[in-house]
């Protein structure tokens, strides 16, 4: 059995400091040691508001009409060794339970998914353009250095795609799950690959710059 946890933040209004300092600090370190594979910029993200941090956490509607979720994976506490027990923020805010990855799952409703923008180098497909409202946008996905290869990563997307379906079944709407991810992160592809992930329309269609910064976007229809 994994050693690791995987525990959704709260959403409610007042996420506590210590869950915001938690994710901000997992966030940071992610754009430290693999700047190449994400869109914004260590420097840009340190400038970020405590403002920012918490609304990317929280949620204005309730369940299931949430628009936004985050997964985090923890290890048990070093000094228990204990997995189980407790409440959930009590857990999640139990610095002896280091938080080595995360997961971002951004819904069709949230302000921050520019639709529009996703499909203007899309427009010719199709398909993308008739599930536009259905778009579940996958972000920030990251594994601590040390703990990699260890299939944390997979139980991560696991959980996000899970929380896309069930939202997507209670409010009886389809629902996709898209990300976009640069072409030269194999490791990457190979995760997404391996929960069902595919490459969306041609390569011509859906590449987004050129040489290593170039990146595609992948989907997955989840209901
Ligand atoms: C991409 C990342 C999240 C993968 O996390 P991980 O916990 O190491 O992945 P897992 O151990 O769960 O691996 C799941 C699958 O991904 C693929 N994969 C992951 N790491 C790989 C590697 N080094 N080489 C080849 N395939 C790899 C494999 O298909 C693997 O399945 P398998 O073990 O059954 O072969 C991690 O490497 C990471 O944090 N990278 C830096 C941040 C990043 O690039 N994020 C993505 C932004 S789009």
């Amino acid at each position: 059995m994994s050693v690791y946890s995987i525990l959704p933040l709260p959403s409610g209004p007042t996420p506590s400091d210590t869950i915001i300092h938690r994710y901000k600090s997992l966030r940071l370190l992610a754009l430290q040691t693999d700047p190449r594979n994400f869109g914004s910029t260590y420097e840009q993200e340190l400038m970020r508001t405590p403002e920012v941090w918490r609304g990317r956490i929280v949620s204005r509607s309730p369940w299931p009409d949430r628009e936004n979720i985050t997964f985090v994976a923890a290890l048990p506490s070093a000094e228990s060794g204990g997995t189980n027990g407790g409440q959930m923020v009590d857990i999640l805010e139990d610095e002896t339970r280091e938080w080595v990855g995360m997961v971002g799952v951004l819904a069709p409703n949230h302000e921050g998914v520019d639709k529009n923008a996703i499909l203007s180098f899309l427009e010719r497909d199709k398909e993308m353009m008739d599930i536009k409202e259905k778009l579940h946008l996958v972000v920030c996905t990251t594994v601590h250095p040390d703990h990699r290869g260890r299939g944390v990563g997979k139980r991560l997307m696991e959980y996000a795609v899970k929380w896309i379906e069930d939202r997507c079944k209670a409010l009886g709407e389809e629902g996709v799950a898209v990300l976009a991810v640069r072409m030269t992160n194999t490791n990457a592809i190979g995760l997404y690959e391996s929960v069902g992930f595919k490459f969306w329309g041609t390569e011509k269609d859906s590449t987004v710059g050129s040489g290593e910064m170039a990146y595609r976007w992948m989907y997955r229809h989840v209901v």
